[in-house]
């Protein structure tokens, strides 16, 4: 519970910093009032992780539909995603996704994650936890909870043997011999965005 105040506490520092500041120049030169607005790394990390959570379904979706989850597995790498490339420069910020039984190496926790990924684990089972924004020493980064939300996602991290097909299962041994991302179950916490913005 502390450290659910702690992050909270953050956040609404956070918020509370995205204040508008107005600056009124010379009037002399006769320039308009000019506004300065800090981002609302919150709106942006909620829309950045819709659009890309909403693209990669779609992808992977349409491609369990023609050729099963084998075919669709190319398409669960958020960073082979055309989408992640734009979103990533027209916000600056840089867009992935982390968990404790990651299947890419890449998306192993950093250390600065494991308070966050702690506080997620203490939600219960089928309850969705706060976004979260953190300040790391003046780098702003966001997180929003994964979870095993949709049926779909047993096709390729549920149990092996009933719901991962054994050829998805060579598939993945193939492509990932240190997968760690299997014997999930529905409603479970699978992992997390974390997006960092440019200072
Ligand atoms: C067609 C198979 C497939 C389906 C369906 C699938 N995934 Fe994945 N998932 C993968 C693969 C392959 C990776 C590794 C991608 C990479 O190399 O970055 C992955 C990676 C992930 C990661 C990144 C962390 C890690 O373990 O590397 C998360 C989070 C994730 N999946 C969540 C989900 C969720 C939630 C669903 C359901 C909405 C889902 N996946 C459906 C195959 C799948």
């Amino acid at each position: 519970m502390k450290k659910l105040i702690a992050i909270l506490s953050i956040s609404l520092f956070v918020f509370s910093c995205g204040e508008t500041e107005t600056k009124e120049k010379d009037s002399k030169n006769n320039s308009k009032e000019v506004k300065e607005t800090a981002p609302d790394y919150i709106q942006i990390g909620m829309d950045v992780t819709n659009t890309a959570q909403s693209t990669l379904l779609k992808h992977v979706g349409q491609a369990m539909k023609m050729g099963g989850p084998n075919a669709a597995i190319q398409y669960c790498n958020i960073n082979a995603l055309s989408i992640t490339d734009s979103l990533s420069e027209a916000n600056h910020v840089k867009i992935s996704r982390v968990t404790e039984k990651n299947r890419n190496e890449k998306n192993v926790l950093a250390q600065e994650d494991l308070s966050i990924w702690e506080y997620y684990k203490t939600g219960a089972i089928n309850v969705q936890m706060p976004d979260t924004l953190v300040d790391f020493n003046g780098k702003k980064v966001f997180y929003r909870p994964i979870y095993i939300a949709n049926p779909t996602c047993l096709n390729c991290h549920g149990q092996q043997g009933t719901d991962i097909m054994d050829v998805t299962v060579a598939k993945l041994d193939e492509l990932y011999p240190n997968d760690k991302a299997r014997d999930y179950n529905m409603g479970e916490l699978r992992g997390m965005w974390k997006l960092e913005f440019e200072k």
